[in-house]
């Protein structure tokens, strides 16, 4: 029998990457583009969808070069990649404007207006979420307020990953996890809600239909074919944003098992049976890519990136390796040292642009292995918060947390994470998470598998266990309970110093 393959292309905000397998979940090659980031100004972050379009076919280029798949063999690719971003296309699916990021804080003044034409409870009501700058909403009447002659010219409303499905199947088309990001999405009924767009005053039609993340989309263009090196009339299918798919593609896809995601952000991402919502927003309530299941996701914007950014600052001459010995040292709890992780804002549980890092508590008696372990306590602490929100949100009991991330790849932060969690955390054959689950949902599409439970299930297996360490339990909920009362007490300050 010949071998089928699997495609899964993921648009970071950093790399658009192409990553093939084959139903096996083994994976044979990762072909991989850098993309740039621009800042125009203070608090924007935008990206050129055609170099999203290059980078994402320069990447399927190069893994089909490298592995010498023939391409007539990949069954179904999908989609995944950075959420919320807003593309606008014109009548003729030409791109408008640069694409506005999820990490873009320009709309405090949209959100607002946003709250006030829907009342904040019936948007969290209605959409599972509050009006934050990250989502796409606000994006859409920020370009209203401020480019009225781009968004006069505006007909067509895309996110990044579904811009790419443009491009490689000529439809517009989106999956219904990135569609529940746009806070312009009905939970429940996991579709386009009539009611918030009304009261945007924002046209129907402008918004694609929507699919669950294994059903097909549309099929490869000649002309993607012809710049892709793709097979035409090869399926695509939905897929999801990239939480939902990195989800899928560590087998978190029933209710009780977490994904933990300890990168540049980090992410607390617990699947649900209903459309569960937390009452004041703080928690993110999402569709999942596999269908009959919510999210609920709390999201930490500088988890690793905390770590990187002390590094890089504080000690760009060590290595990791001797900075985290130094830390391994020091005692849990880190001797009264706090560090609060809100380097660029925060997003759970503190929605607020304008927090900011700090180290609190130092003395003469500290060190630099003080530091460095505050650090990697007050992320774990951040991520803590999220937990705390799950559990309350009665999600019942966590069976299973699993970790990943380059934050979980080091022994002493990964048992800091147990500890401080007081869970065992388990890790999985899977590094590729987003891509990889993208594949997955194509693979399910293509019939390889009767669902997304079981093509998880086929491909994923658990690897390293860390269990948590009881006598580090005391020590750790005492600085918890310490961080927990900082931020209510700095918030003034952060704002004033904001004004800055
Ligand atoms: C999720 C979120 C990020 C972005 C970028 O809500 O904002 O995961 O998708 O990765």
């Amino acid at each position: 029998m010949t071998e089928s393959y699997l495609l899964g292309i993921d648009l970071s905000t950093t790399t658009a990457k192409a990553l093939l397998t084959d139903t096996a979940g083994r994976v044979l090659g990762v072909g991989s583009t850098r993309l740039n980031l621009s800042t125009p100004r203070p608090l924007w972050s935008e990206q050129d969808p055609q170099e999203w379009w290059q980078g994402a076919a320069a990447s399927i280029r190069q893994v089909l070069e490298e592995t010498g798949v023939d391409p007539a063999h990949i069954a179904a690719v999908g989609l995944t990649g950075q959420m919320h971003g807003l593309v606008l296309l014109g009548a003729e699916g030409q791109v408008l404007r640069p694409a506005i990021l999820w990490n873009d804080q320009r709309t405090a003044a949209e959100c607002n207006q946003i709250r006030e034409r829907i009342g904040k409870e019936r948007l969290i009501q209605i959409t599972g979420n509050d009006a934050l700058t990250g989502f796409t909403a606000p994006k859409i009447l920020w370009v209203q307020n401020n480019e009225p002659e781009v968004f006069a010219q505006a007909r067509h409303v895309l996110l990044p990953k579904d811009y790419i499905r443009y491009r490689l199947t000529g439809e517009y088309a989106m999956d219904k996890a990135d569609g529940s990001g746009t806070i312009l999405f009905d939970l429940k009924a996991r579709q386009w809600s009539s009611e918030v767009l009304a009261a945007l005053g924002l046209p129907a039609e402008w918004f694609p239909p929507t699919f669950e993340g294994p059903e097909f989309t549309g099929r490869i263009t000649p002309e993607a074919a012809a710049l892709t090196g793709l097979r035409a009339g090869t399926p695509v299918a939905a897929g999801g944003g990239d939480q939902a798919a990195q989800a899928v593609g560590v087998g978190a896809v029933q209710p009780g098992v977490i994904a933990l995601t300890v990168g540049t952000s980090g992410v607390v991402f617990a699947a649900t049976p209903q459309a569960w919502v937390e009452p004041q927003g703080r928690l993110h309530a999402f569709c999942h890519a596999a269908p009959g299941l919510w999210h609920l996701m709390g999201v930490m914007l500088s988890a690793a990136g905390s770590l990187q950014w002390y590094h890089d600052t504080l000690a760009p001459d060590m290595s990791f390796e001797s900075l985290l010995e130094e830390a391994a040292a020091v005692p849990a709890g880190s001797e009264g040292l706090q560090f609060l992780p809100y380097l660029s804002g925060e997003r759970t549980p503190h929605p607020d642009p304008l927090a900011r890092g700090a180290f609190i508590g130092m003395t003469l008696r500290h060190t630099r292995g003080h530091l460095t372990r505050a650090v990697l306590e007050g992320v774990s602490f951040g991520l803590k918060d999220s937990f705390e929100l799950i559990r309350a949100a009665g999600l019942g009991q966590i069976h299973q947390v699993r970790a990943s991330g380059g934050g979980t790849k080091g022994a002493l932060w990964r048992q800091i994470l147990a500890d401080v969690l007081e869970t065992e955390l388990v890790e999985v054959n899977t590094s590729e998470g987003g891509a990889f689950g993208a594949a997955l949902l194509a693979g399910v599409g293509a019939g390889f598998w009767p669902d997304v439970q079981a093509a998880c299930d086929a491909t994923i297996q658990l690897t390293r266990r860390t269990p948590p360490n009881p006598a580090n339990f005391d020590a750790y909920r005492e600085s918890y309970a310490v961080f927990k009362s900082l931020y209510p007490s700095l918030k003034p300050a952060f704002a004033r110093m904001s004004s800055r």
